[in-house]
Parts: C-alpha cells; structure tokens; sequence
C-alpha cells in the first residue's frame, strides 16, 4: 500500500501545504476586523503566531488595542498586556480573553504573583473592552488609559489552556518566554525579548538531560547490576565494582544536575515547584547518605552487616523510586515534547522487563543451587 513513490508524493505535497499555508503568509496589515474598525498601526508580534493592532489618541493619551492569537487549545486563553512596572509577567495589567463551552469572556487581571490569578481591577481606565472569535483566532478590543506623553510601554503576550472553566498555567517553551517588549505607540522601533527565553530553555533542558540519565537510567542499571549479576559466580567481584561504578558516575552526574536545578529555582523567584524541589532535595540527601554507605560498610562477617544492608538497599530503593518520580514530574514541568517522555517510558520499562526476566532467572539458579544440596545459595562479594 504504502510504496516508496507514494510516500515521495505524500511528502511533496506536506511540504508544499507547508511553504504555501495560508498562515505562514498572514501578516497584521492583511487582518480585517469585523465592525470595519481601523487602527493605525499593527505589528506581527515575533511569537505565539499573535497580533497587535493599535491607535494612540495623544490629545487625551489613549490607546485604542486589538490583539490577535490562536489560543493554546480550543478551550483555551489568549492575553496581552501591558506592564508598568516590569518587562515580565509579574506587575503585568492583564486582558484576558478565554473560551470555555464555546463562550469567549474578557476580563482585566492585575497580575502580581505566578500562582493566584484573579480577575480585578487595572491600574488605568479601560472600557469599550470586547472579545471575539473568529477562525480559531480570539480576538481582544480594548481601549485604555496610558500615561501622559508615554512613548513606550512594555506589552506581554500570552496563550494557554483553560481548565475547569478558569485560565491555567501555560507552557514554559522559547515561544512563551520570548513573548514580550516594548511598545512603542508611535509606532517607531519595537524591540522584543529573545535571548532570556532560549537560555533558560536550554539550562532547563540541561538540568532534565542530566537528571533523567543519572537517577532516571544510570541509578535503576546500578540496582539491576547490584541485585541480579551476583548470583552469578562467574560475575563476581565484577558486578561489584560495575554496581560502583554505576553509582558513583549517577551521583555525580545527579549532583550537577540538582546544582542546575538549584539555579533554575533561584532564577525563577515566584514559581515553585514545591513537590519537584522537596523531592529533589531528598534524593539528593539519601543519594549522599549512599555515598557515606560505601565507606562505612562493615566486614561481611562483622555483626552489624546485616543493619548495614538493611540500611543501605532501604536508602537505595527509596532512592530508585523518588528518582523515577522526580524525573515525571520534571516531564510535566519541562513539559517537552512527547517523544522524550514516550522515549524514557519506552527505556525505563526495558529495564523493569529485564529486572522481571532477571528475577526469574535468579530464581531458577537459587532453587536449582539449592536442590543441588548447597545449603546456602551463593551470596556474591563480601556478602
Ligand atoms: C479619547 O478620545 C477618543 C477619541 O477622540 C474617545 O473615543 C475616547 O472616549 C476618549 N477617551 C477619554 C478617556 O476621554
Ligand atoms: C495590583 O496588585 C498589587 C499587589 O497586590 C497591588 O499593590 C496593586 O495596588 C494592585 N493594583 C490595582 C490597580 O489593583
């Protein structure tokens, strides 16, 4: 069915619905509004595919805005805003626009924390505010207040889903970080973020990277190794020292990630992560509580080695699982693209097939040892 001409062909013509879209070629000036209404300026703003069309009233400083955006889904919220007080999001006097069961509302947010976003009153007078949708696109019309002979204002943009009937959280890629600048209402040069948003993306994808292969793979193979390579005789001393080695590199590379993490939460005043930061920080006290097992173990016929190694497979397997659940719950904040979620899930229930198969192996191997009339099944290095 699907011959390899086919598959040419189907993939000339995505390509060409790419390069001709209709999106691709829609710029502010081409926009019309509904009620004939003209603005005087427009601008395509540099993210989130979004819109702004104005009209700055001098002789009683005034700005007549409507801004454009596809909302992040269909039930979902567009914004704009303008910040008297800051370049980001925090001080931010909102207008936000959200379609729920088909309704689009507009309402005004005077945005001072990352967590509690209620409708209220702005810092300026607004009326005549309005929104619409149309071709997928939410449109918000308003006009406001601006201060006497202001030149420039700082304006932020935004699109996210709604859930439950209220604006949640949106996402966290370049797109979303870069989506403010200035304005400048004469319509001279606007300037806009760009580089903020790609850093911290990149520094966020490097704490994941480093994260998910030190607790999310390195640390589960240690245990895998520690747990089922010595009940091979043949393996011994070897399972040891890779066990070790496993370890040892997952702690290191696992503490420069919790450092990058560490700056990231610093960086990020006002939007915690309460779970993924305590989590965090307990794995890293219980991993370096490991460390210290490595140096205090005792003799393997010295009477305390029995508590030693309760203490120290108990750590580990907390260890294993809160690594496995910080490393999700880094998913759904980074929230990257599926394929690296779908890929670690794909990896990490490798290993738990492998650990299944092991186990009966091991199984196997034990009862066999013990029917071959050793008493006790062999109990690897030092053990
Ligand atoms: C400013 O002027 C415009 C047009 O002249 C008018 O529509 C608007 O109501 C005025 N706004 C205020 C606050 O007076
Ligand atoms: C907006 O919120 C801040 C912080 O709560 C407050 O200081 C400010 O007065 C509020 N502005 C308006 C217009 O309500």
């Amino acid at each position: 069915m699907a011959s390899p001409a086919n598959s040419v062909v189907l993939f000339g013509l995505s390509l060409w619905i790419f390069l001709f879209s209709p999106a691709s070629s829609l710029t502010c000036t081409s926009q019309k509004f509904t009620n004939n209404k003209l603005y005087s300026k427009c601008l395509d703003l540099p993210s989130l595919s979004s819109f702004l069309h104005w009209t700055y009233d001098p002789s009683n400083s005034s700005i007549s805005v409507a801004f454009i955006a596809p909302p992040a889904k269909p039930d979902g919220w567009v914004s704009w805003a303008i910040n008297p007080t800051g370049r980001g999001m925090i001080g931010a006097q909102a207008f936000i626009a959200s379609k729920s069961n088909g309704v689009v509302t507009v309402k005004t947010y005077n945005i001072s924390s990352y967590s509690s976003i209620i409708p209220s009153k702005l810092s300026f007078d607004v009326w005549d505010m309005k929104a619409e949708e149309s071709d997928s696109l939410i449109k918000i019309y308003a006009k406001l207040k601006v201060p006497e002979k202001a030149e420039i204002l700082n304006q932020v943009w935004q699109v996210g889903p709604v859930t439950d009937g209220r604006p949640s959280k949106h996402g966290f890629l370049p797109a979303n970080l870069n989506a403010k600048g200035t304005l400048s209402l004469n319509g001279g040069e606007q300037s806009f973020s760009t580089g903020d948003g790609d850093l911290r993306t990149k520094k966020k994808n490097i704490h994941g990277i480093l994260n998910v292969v030190s607790w999310g793979i390195l640390f589960p193979v240690g245990v895998i190794v520690a747990r089922y390579l010595r009940t091979f005789q043949s393996a011994d001393p070897a399972w040891f020292y890779l066990h070790i080695s496993c370890q040892i590199s997952s702690y290191a590379i696992g503490v420069a990630g919790w450092g990058t993490g560490l700056v990231l939460g610093s960086e990020s005043k006002g939007i915690e992560f309460t779970g993924h930061r305590n989590i965090g920080i307990a794995l890293f006290s219980l991993a370096t509580l490991q460390m210290f097992a490595l140096l205090l173990r005792p003799q393997k016929d010295h009477k305390f080695r029995s508590y030693w190694n309760i203490y120290h497979h108990s750590v580990g397997y907390t260890v294993l699982v809160l690594g496995i659940l910080n490393v999700f719950k880094g998913f759904d904040i980074l929230n990257p693209e599926k394929k690296w979620k779908s890929a670690y899930i794909v990896v990490i229930s490798a290993l738990g097939v492998i650990s299944l198969l092991l186990e009966a192996i091991t199984w196997v191997v034990v009862l066999k040892r013990k029917s071959n009339k050793s008493t006790k099944p062999y109990d690897g290095y030092n053990n």
